[in-house]
């Protein structure tokens, strides 16, 4: 081999291993069990046992499982009898990117296999196969790493590049034993959260949304002066996340302002009624329900 070549094939090598270790995870999963290996937030619950337990009761964990009926129309019936089309991954991804983004990470066989378990979930539901399809299911959500990585830096991918394999993102960037840590601003920044509680734009070019709230947040809150970010307001309580499914949150969205103005009234003579001729004391209320959030509601 002449000099030069070997050089140039070392300036490869060295090029490939610079860019394997900074483009994250290159590695795809091929089974359930590997792809939660990858990612598993128990490991989280060791250090961080609060927010661990805070996420563990946010819809953020249930991401699939409380979706499945939605996400087997789509598959059993959208992809596979109005478009007639094979289920690849790419089309499990118009779901799952926001609703489990670690299957990003899946092979092109496993995304697929996630998919169908999806069916089998929801289609033997209380069959002890469609229970072993939902538990399974559950272990995929939208987990720790899920934003403190797989998320953190797609807000501005052309900017930020891949997530750095292992490394947690984060609003300070403080190391620890556990982790390296990476500072970034993207985090505590709407746009972060508005990566999912928005528009999902395919690599085929179809647009897929679950939610208009980002919409309203940008035209109608932004726009008219609104200044408090999604965190918050939805991170008072940590990784709770409480939203719609929370009482003391609706109530905190919603500004009531109540009118009475009593009065009283003959109703005159009522065909069958007695007395039809006394007085009836009555009351009027105007009620005003205000918006108090920062977009409209409900989501949908
Ligand atoms: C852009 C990100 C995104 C994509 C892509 C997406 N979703 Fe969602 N989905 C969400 C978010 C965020 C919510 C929660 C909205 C809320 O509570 O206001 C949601 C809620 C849902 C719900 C209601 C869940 C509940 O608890 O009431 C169903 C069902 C659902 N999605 C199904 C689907 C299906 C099926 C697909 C694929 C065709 C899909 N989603 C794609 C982000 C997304
Ligand atoms: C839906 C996205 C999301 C998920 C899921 C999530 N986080 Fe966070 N986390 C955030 C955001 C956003 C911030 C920054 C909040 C801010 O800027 O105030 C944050 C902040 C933090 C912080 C630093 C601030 C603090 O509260 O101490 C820690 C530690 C943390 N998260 C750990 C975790 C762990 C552990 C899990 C899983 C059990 C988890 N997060 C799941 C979005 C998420
Ligand atoms: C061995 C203990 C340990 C483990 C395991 C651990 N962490 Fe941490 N983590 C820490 C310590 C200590 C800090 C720094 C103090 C702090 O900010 O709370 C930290 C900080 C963080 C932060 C804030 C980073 C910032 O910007 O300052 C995030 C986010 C976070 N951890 C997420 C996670 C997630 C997600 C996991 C699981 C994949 C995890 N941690 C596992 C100990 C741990
Ligand atoms: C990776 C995608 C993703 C990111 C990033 C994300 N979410 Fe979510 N979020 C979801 C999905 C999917 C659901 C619906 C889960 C379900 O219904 O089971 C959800 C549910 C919620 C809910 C509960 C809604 C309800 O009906 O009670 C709130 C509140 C919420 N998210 C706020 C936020 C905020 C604030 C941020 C940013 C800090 C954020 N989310 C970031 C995907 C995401
Ligand atoms: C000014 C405070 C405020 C801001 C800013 C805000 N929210 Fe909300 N949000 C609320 C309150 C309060 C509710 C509960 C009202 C309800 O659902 O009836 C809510 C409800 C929700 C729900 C549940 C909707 C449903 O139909 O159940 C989601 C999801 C959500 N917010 C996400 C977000 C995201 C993402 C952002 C940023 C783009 C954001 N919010 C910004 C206060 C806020």
């Amino acid at each position: 081999m002449k000099l030069c070549t070997m050089y140039r094939v070392l300036i490869g090598l060295t090029c490939l291993v610079f860019l394997s270790a900074q483009s994250g995870i290159a590695k795809e999963a091929e089974s359930i069990d590997e792809l939660v290996a990858m990612f598993d937030e128990s490991k989280c619950a060791q250090c961080h046992e609060q927010i661990y337990n805070e996420w563990q009761h946010s819809w953020h964990s249930k991401a699939i499982i409380s979706s499945l009926g939605g996400m087997r129309n789509f598959i059993a019936v959208g992809v596979a009898k109005e478009w007639n089309a094979k289920l690849t991954k790419a089309e499990v991804l118009k779901c799952l990117d926001c609703h489990a983004p670690t299957v990003n990470y899946a092979s092109e066989k496993l995304a697929v296999e996630i998919g169908e378990m999806i069916v089998t979930a929801f289609d033997k539901k209380g069959t002890p196969e469609g229970d072993k399809a939902k538990s399974e299911l559950s272990r995929l959500s939208v987990g720790c790493l899920g934003c403190h990585n797989v998320k953190a830096t797609s807000v501005a991918r052309g900017l930020r590049g891949a997530p750095v394999a292992g490394a947690i993102y984060g609003p300070n960037g403080n190391d620890s034993d556990g982790h390296e840590s990476i500072e970034t601003v993207d985090l505590s920044r709407s746009v972060f959260c508005m990566q999912c509680h928005g528009v999902y734009k395919a690599p085929d070019g179809e647009t897929i949304k679950c939610n208009t709230l980002s919409g309203s947040y940008q035209n109608t809150y932004m726009n008219l002066g609104g200044s408090e970010t999604c965190q918050d307001c939805h991170m008072k309580k940590g990784h709770l996340f409480p939203g719609g499914h929370d009482l003391e949150t609706v109530a905190e969205g919603l500004g009531f302002n109540v009118e009475i103005t009593s009065y009283r009234h003959l109703p005159g003579k009522v065909y069958g009624v007695k007395d039809s001729t006394k007085w009836v004391p009555s009351v009027v209320i105007n009620a005003f329900v205000e918006n108090k959030t920062g977009h409209r509601i409900p989501d949908g």
